[in-house]
C-alpha cells in the first residue's frame, strides 16, 4: 500500500509562558477550575514573534532532523488560522526563510483539523508522478492574536506554537484517511474576518446569516456544542479510519488527538474502549494551539519514545468549520 514516511519532525514554542495562576490575575478563574475542566496548566504565548517565525523555526528543525537539504523539498503545506498577512501566505514566507527554493507553497485553513488535512494532501501529492521527492507540512498558530482575554470561558484554553514534519512517499506500508466537515455547525466556533469597505457601496443588499454577531475579531465558541461535536467526532473518525484498514482501534499503538481538552479525550477513550494511556497528551504544557496541537504532540511523542519506528499511529483532529479528520500511518 502507498503511504508516507516521516523523515523528520521539529517544533517551536515561544519562551513566554502563561500559567493558570497568571490567568487568575486577569479574569475571575483559578487553577482548580481550569485543571479539572480542561487539564491545561500553562500555555506558551508569543512575545512579538510572528506566526511565520515560529513556523520557520519548526520547519528548519524538521528539515535538519530529516537530514535533507531545504531545496529538495518540492511542496510546503502550511496550516494556520492566525497568519500574519491575508497575503502573502505563511507557506511562502516559510519557504523563503528555510530556503526551499522553487517549491510549491500552499496554505490550508481547516482550523484544528488543519494538520491532518495537510498531512493527507501531502501524501496524495507524493503518490502522484509529479517528480516530488519530499513534502513539508508545517502548522503554526498564534491563538493569542484572536483570544479575548476578558472572556474567562475561552481565554484559558488557547496558546501559541508550531511544529512540522518532512514526509517521503513509502510504497510498502499502511495508510488510510477519513476527512470531512459539517458546515451546519459553522456558527459554534468562529472568529470574524474583515468587512468590505468600498467607496462604491451604497448600502445595497444586506445578507444576514445565523452566525453570532461579533464586535471584534476574537474567537467565539459555544463550548457545549463544540464539546458535543468533539466527543462524537473524535472516536468516530478514529473508528472509521481503522475500518478502512480492517483494523480495530485496539490495534493502534498510539493515538495523537487534537489537544483541546483532557475531558474530551477521556470521553473518546471510553467510547473507543481504549485505556487513556493509548492517547498521547501534552495539553497540560501547551493548551490548545489549534492546527499546531497535533504536530507539537507528535514531536513530543517521538522525542519521548512514546512513538517508535514501526508503530501504527492515528492522528485525529476536530475543529471550527466544523471540520474533522483522521489519518493512520506506520511511523
Ligand atoms: N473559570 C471559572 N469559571 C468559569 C470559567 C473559568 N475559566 N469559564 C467558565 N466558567 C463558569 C461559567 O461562567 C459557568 O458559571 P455559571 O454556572 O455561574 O454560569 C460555569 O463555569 C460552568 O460553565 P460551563 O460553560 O457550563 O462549563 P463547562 O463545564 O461546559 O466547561 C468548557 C467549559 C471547558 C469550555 C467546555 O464547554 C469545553 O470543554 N468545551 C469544548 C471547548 C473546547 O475544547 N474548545 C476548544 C476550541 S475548539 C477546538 O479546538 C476544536
Amino acid at each position: 500500500m502507498i503511504g508516507v514516511k516521516i523523515l523528520g519532525a521539529g517544533k517551536c514554542a515561544p519562551e513566554n509562558i502563561a500559567t493558570n495562576e497568571d490567568f487568575a490575575k486577569i479574569v475571575d478563574t483559578n487553577d482548580e477550575w481550569i485543571t479539572t475542566r480542561t487539564g491545561i496548566k500553562k500555555r506558551h504565548i508569543a512575545n512579538g514573534e510572528p506566526t511565520w517565525f515560529l513556523g520557520a523555526r519548526a520547519a528548519k528543525a524538521a528539515v535538519e532532523n530529516a537530514g535533507i537539504k531545504p531545496d529538495e523539498i518540492g511542496l510546503i503545506i502550511a496550516t494556520t488560522i492566525t497568519g500574519d498577512y491575508s497575503t502573502p501566505s505563511v507557506s511562502c514566507i516559510i519557504q523563503r526563510e528555510i530556503g526551499a527554493k522553487g517549491s510549491m507553497a500552499i496554505d490550508v485553513n481547516c482550523a484544528c483539523s488543519g494538520f491532518v488535512y495537510g498531512f493527507d494532501m501531502a501524501k496524495r501529492y507524493l503518490q502522484t508522478d509529479c517528480g516530488l521527492k519530499y513534502a513539508l507540512v508545517v502548522s503554526s498558530e498564534e491563538l493569542s492574536k484572536i483570544t479575548d482575554y476578558t472572556d474567562r470561558s475561552t481565554c484559558v484554553l488557547f496558546g501559541d506554537g508550531a511544529a512540522a514534519v518532512v514526509l517521503e512517499r513509502c510504497d510498502d506500508t499502511i495508510y488510510a484517511a477519513y476527512l470531512g466537515a459539517d458546515g451546519t455547525g459553522a456558527q459554534y466556533l468562529l472568529a470574524k474576518s474583515y468587512e468590505s469597505h468600498t467607496p462604491f457601496s451604497n448600502g445595497g443588499v444586506k445578507i444576514e446569516d445565523d452566525m453570532p454577531k461579533r464586535e471584534n475579531h476574537c474567537l467565539y465558541q459555544d463550548g457545549k456544542e463544540v464539546y458535543k461535536f468533539a466527543t462524537k467526532t473524535l472516536p468516530l473518525a478514529c473508528q472509521k479510519t481503522c475500518e478502512i484498514l480492517g483494523m480495530t482501534p485496539g490495534d493502534l499503538n498510539c493515538i495523537v488527538p487534537h489537544q483541546a481538552n483532557k475531558r474530551i479525550i477521556e470521553t473518546a477513550a471510553k467510547n473507543l474502549s481504549l485505556p487513556i494511556d493509548r492517547f498521547f497528551l501534552n495539553l497540560e504544557e501547551y493548551g490548545n494551539t489549534s492546527s499546531a496541537s497535533i504536530p507539537i504532540a507528535l514531536c513530543d511523542a517521538i522525542d519521548t519514545g512514546a512513538i517508535k519506528r514501526g508503530d501504527k499511529v492515528c492522528l485525529v483532529g476536530f475543529g471550527a468549520g466544523l471540520t474533522y479528520g483522521s489519518v493512520i500511518f506506520e511511523y
